[in-house]
């Protein structure tokens, strides 16, 4: 293999440019040309490539966002989107590619695999840790440790003005930001879309909590909750305990800013791994972390299984904020 391509897709993870570089710079001794691909699958339709060598990865490992930009791609969803992906990776000489992003960046990625015979590797990086095969995917460290940053600082003025914070977080579907900011940050509750939400046992923990003196009720709310939005719980809540309270949507500030030194190294050795693979021949799999380990999953399995939530974690939550 002479010549690879590394594309960033989906949402932008904290940890991305720490992966670009990785790869990058490992693809030096087994002697690899690579090519920057922008804006994900969309730019491969359109040809729009950067050739990188060590230096213009240089200085990018502590930044957020992706220096090689990222989009979500409608065209590489059809058929025909796939077939003219395959044609111009042919025509540029690149026959390995990795992809970094989520499960809709495996999906496109598959795809690819199925249809030509280019080589394809995924690394997972979405705040949202929602994938399959690893523990963890690049991004979610730092996204729950701004989160965390945020509801710390919530804490202060919520026990100031004694006053009940529903506080969401990002996560799409899932609850794992959810779950772990709320343990890290001692929430009195978490609502998640894997648990259903019970509104009348919210407030009676909300209610027990002020009459056993707590100051503050911190509710951390995962976007993707059945309940249908964070501000649609805080009205019911009101107009069950008619207690004035407060909205905090964090949104996009969870994505944002320099990664973890825990995301930097991740996305190094999975970087580093995804090079070794394709070197090796291997095509088809994402390469994550699983106890510390380095595990290949087929990327049709990364989207098809179910990653479970701790489930320790969940039982301590209710513990942990009596
Ligand atoms: O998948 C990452 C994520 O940040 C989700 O947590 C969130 O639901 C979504 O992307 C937001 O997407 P956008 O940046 O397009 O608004």
């Amino acid at each position: 293999m002479k010549k690879i391509g590394v594309l960033t897709s989906g949402g932008d993870a904290p940890g991305m440019n720490a992966c670009i570089r990785a790869i990058v710079r490992c693809g030096v001794s087994p002697k690899l040309d690579i090519v920057g691909i922008r804006r994900g699958f969309c730019g491969v339709l359109e040809k729009d490539f950067v050739n990188l060598n060590p230096r213009s990865v240089a200085n990018i490992i502590h930044r957020g966002g992706t220096f090689l930009e990222t989009a979500r791609c409608e065209e590489m969803k059809t058929q025909g989107g796939i077939k003219k992906a395959v044609e111009i990776l042919q025509q540029e000489g690149i026959e390995g590619l990795i992809t970094i992003g989520g499960d809709g960046t495996f999906r496109g990625a598959a795809a690819l695999v199925e249809a030509g015979n280019v080589k394809i590797i995924g690394v997972p990086g979405t705040i949202d840790n929602d994938v399959y095969g690893t523990d963890y995917a690049i991004g979610f460290d730092t996204a729950i440790n701004k989160a965390l940053d945020a509801l710390d600082r919530i804490r202060d003025t919520a026990e100031s003005l004694q006053l009940p914070f529903f506080i969401e977080v990002m996560g799409r579907n899932r609850g794992f930001i959810a779950l772990d900011v709320g343990i890290a940050g001692g929430a009195e509750d978490i609502l998640i879309p894997e648990t259903e939400t019970n509104i009348e046992e919210l407030c009676l923990t909300m209610k027990r909590n002020f009459e056993k003196g707590k100051k503050s009720n911190i509710i951390v709310v995962a976007e993707g909750d059945d309940a249908g939005g964070v501000f649609k719980v805080a009205q019911q809540v009101w107009e069950r305990l008619k207690l004035e309270y407060r909205v905090c949507i964090l949104g996009h500030v969870q994505r944002g800013g320099s990664p973890t030194a825990r995301d930097r190294i991740l996305a190094s050795k999975l970087g580093a791994a995804s090079v070794d693979a394709l070197v090796n021949g291997m095509s088809g799999y994402m390469v994550g972390e699983l106890k510390g380990e380095i595990a290949f999953t087929p990327l049709k399995e990364t989207w098809e299984k179910w990653k479970e939530l701790d489930s320790n974690l969940l039982q301590l939550i209710k513990v942990l904020a009596a």
